[in-house]
């Protein structure tokens, strides 16, 4: 049976140039050639938005920025609006992601006026949550989830389009991964949460999963039921391992 519908977003991180674009071509012209049902993102570095976005054209790509700011302008030396992801060509935003909460000191606080700025500039935040090894180990992984979503989702967000990428901050980079179990139930405690906290009725908003997706696993990943996607570092900065990760079957 064929994957259902899926949402992949590669992040890229800290990587790529303008030279990037001519890797970049091949992916393009083969998700033309061999259409996919999946939804495809890629979230290059700011200074590569506009120039991907005009290189993208009209194919199936869309484009994420990384990170954005609460405000939409002003003396903020060195940050980015949500308005000038927008303006660049991103139709998405990747939030709260392990390496802003951690290397930034983001809090859930901060976050949740990130997501405001996203719904503000007609953006669709991806919000990111994920546990410590520590917290796993201690038997509070849900709990933390829940508490990240509490904090980093303004009571708009059930209205307005999101997704969440569950990422284990000790998966991210490492090549390590949880078992399917874990991610399922985890899934489903977030799905779970969602629906107490805007309600059945809110638009079901894709859960991705996130941490050392690579071409060896993303079929059994992007099967599991709860799955709605996957959100891909490493793996996503060569056409030759992102490729397989999309037309895993
Ligand atoms: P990874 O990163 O796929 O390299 O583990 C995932 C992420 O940080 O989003």
């Amino acid at each position: 049976m064929p994957i259902a519908p899926r949402l992949i977003v590669g992040n890229w991180k800290m990587n790529g140039q303008l030279a990037w674009l001519s890797e970049l071509e091949p992916l393009l012209t083969q998700l033309q050639t061999q259409p996919t049902d999946h939804r495809i993102v890629l979230a290059p570095p700011v200074p590569l938005l506009w120039p991907m976005s005009k290189a993208i054209g009209g194919r199936p790509v869309a484009l994420a920025g990384q990170d954005c700011h609460p405000e939409a302008a002003g003396a903020f030396t060195g940050d980015v609006s949500a308005e000038m992801l927008q303006d660049a060509g991103a139709t998405l935003v990747i939030l709260g992601h392990s390496e802003r909460r951690t290397l930034h000191g983001e809090s859930d606080a901060l976050i949740a006026d990130k997501l405001r700025a996203a719904f503000r500039a007609g953006l669709e935040p991806i919000l990111c949550v994920g546990e410590t090894l520590a917290e796993r180990q201690a038997g509070s992984a849900v709990t933390i989830i829940e508490l990240q979503l509490l904090g980093s989702m303004p009571v708009e967000t059930g209205s307005k389009p999101f997704t969440i990428a569950y990422e284990p901050v000790w998966a991210i980079g490492t090549g390590l991964t949880p078992d399917a179990e874990d991610i399922q139930a985890m899934h489903a405690a977030i799905r779970a949460w969602l629906a107490r906290r805007f309600g059945s009725t809110a638009k079901p908003a894709p859960i991705l999963y996130g941490g050392s997706v690579k071409p060896s696993n993303a079929s059994a990943i992007l099967r599991l039921p709860e799955v709605g996607g996957a959100l891909v570092g490493g793996a996503s900065l060569k056409t030759a391992d992102f490729l397989p990760i999309i037309y895993a079957d």
